[in-house]
């Protein structure tokens, strides 16, 4: 089996990460590698986002290395809050703050289309790659569910009749935007190959 170090602390994201991957890879955590500090993400963008956290991570460690970013982009809202999803109801907000603030600005709000769009940067013997997954779907007007994380409780995607929160995990996992990014990534490896770590 490979190892692969995904940079987060996001709990939610890497039990996601390890279901998608299964047994082919196995995915080490900043703890397994003695990190515990929190991981810049200062860019303006998804993907400069995605790539800020590999690169710290990479000189940390010299470690091939992935991160992911992901922006929830609402059309009404002018793809709002997009690469501002973790802060959009302020400093040291939760999961639930972010919820009520977009239900809150949807409300009265007929057009309720919105994609989560997920950028994951490969770090590969230094080198940069790139992979993207995107899910359509729409806002709900009230929360629903209790799986998942972030705004998962009020999206719905399209084609689908359960938001990702009333979903079991290798459904969401099957058609997220995450799942999406992983896979290519998964692809990619398995074509060029990930030996050692650095
Ligand atoms: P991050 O910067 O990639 O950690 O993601 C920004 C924010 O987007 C997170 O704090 C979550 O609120 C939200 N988010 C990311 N991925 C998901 C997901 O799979 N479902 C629901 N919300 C998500």
């Amino acid at each position: 089996m490979t190892d692969l170090l995904f940079a987060t602390g996001n709990v939610h994201k890497l039990r996601e990460v390890q279901e998608i991957v299964g047994n082919e890879f196995r995915i080490l955590s900043l703890r397994d590698v003695n990190i515990d500090s929190d991981i810049p993400e200062t860019s303006d963008t998804i993907s400069g986002n995605a790539a800020q956290k590999a690169r710290f991570v990479y000189e940390k460690t010299g470690m091939d290395c992935f991160a992911d970013d992901t922006g929830l982009e609402v059309d009404a809202l002018d793809g709002r809050p997009g690469v501002y999803s973790a802060r959009y109801a302020g400093e040291g907000c939760n999961f639930d703050d972010n919820v009520t603030k977009i239900l809150k600005e949807l409300s009265g709000v007929e057009n309720r289309n919105a994609h989560f769009r997920c950028v994951v940067c490969l770090i590969l013997a230094g080198e940069e790659y790139f992979f993207e997954g995107r899910i359509e779907g729409a806002i709900l007007k009230e929360r629903k569910g209790q799986e998942g994380f972030g705004y998962d409780p009020v999206f719905v995607p399209i084609g689908y009749r359960q938001t990702f929160a009333e979903m079991p995990p290798y459904l969401k996992n099957g058609i997220s935007h995450r799942g999406k990014a992983m896979f290519k990534m998964m692809k990619f490896l398995k074509k060029n190959g990930n030996n050692d770590h650095g």
